[in-house]
């Protein structure tokens, strides 16, 4: 443990380049898992009827979909090209590969949030609105994200 520890360390001190793309895998990660708690912990849970509906935390939760939306674009630049998230999942190299495809899934996902926040207005308009939001984030997933 203390030698890989001294290994990691090493590593850190002497590729400081390399820590600083895995930065940005580390933030992607952060906000898909934001992500994830936006609609799964929030609008899925309320438009299921596991929370009450709040139209503020419903706006709360579009507004971080939306902020993730437009950081997206920056997060993936070709110096992070097969550099692994620590976790579950990890961006397909597609993701370069086909950067076009991926940047149109970006486009699809913003659109899908900025549609839903003109929309949801009260439970039904949720219940009929999420789906989309949802549809958007695998469609993404299908292609561009790996599980490891
Ligand atoms: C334009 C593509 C794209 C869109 C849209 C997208 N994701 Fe992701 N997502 C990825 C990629 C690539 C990864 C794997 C790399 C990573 O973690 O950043 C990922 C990873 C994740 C993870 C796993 C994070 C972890 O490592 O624990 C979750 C959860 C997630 N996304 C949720 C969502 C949700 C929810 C939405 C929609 C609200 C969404 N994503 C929209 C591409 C996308």
């Amino acid at each position: 443990m203390k030698r890989a520890l001294l290994v990691v360390g090493a590593l850190l001190l002497g590729v400081g380049a390399v820590s600083a793309q895995q930065e940005i895998v580390k933030e992607r990660q952060t906000l898909m898992k934001s992500n994830g708690r936006a609609l799964g912990g929030t609008l899925s849970a309320m438009a299921k009827g596991e929370k009450p509906y709040d139209q503020a935390a419903v706006e709360a939760a579009l507004t971080v979909l939306d902020e993730t939306a437009k950081k997206l674009p920056t997060l993936f630049p070709d110096s992070t090209k097969g550099l692994k998230a620590e976790g579950d999942y990890s961006t397909s190299p597609k993701v370069w590969e086909d950067k076009a495809g991926f940047d149109a899934h970006i486009v699809t996902f913003a659109k899908a949030v900025t549609d839903a926040k003109a929309k949801i207005k009260d439970l039904d308009s949720l219940k009929a609105n999420v789906g989309g939001i949802g549809k958007a984030c695998g469609g993404c997933h299908e292609t561009f994200r790996l599980k490891i």
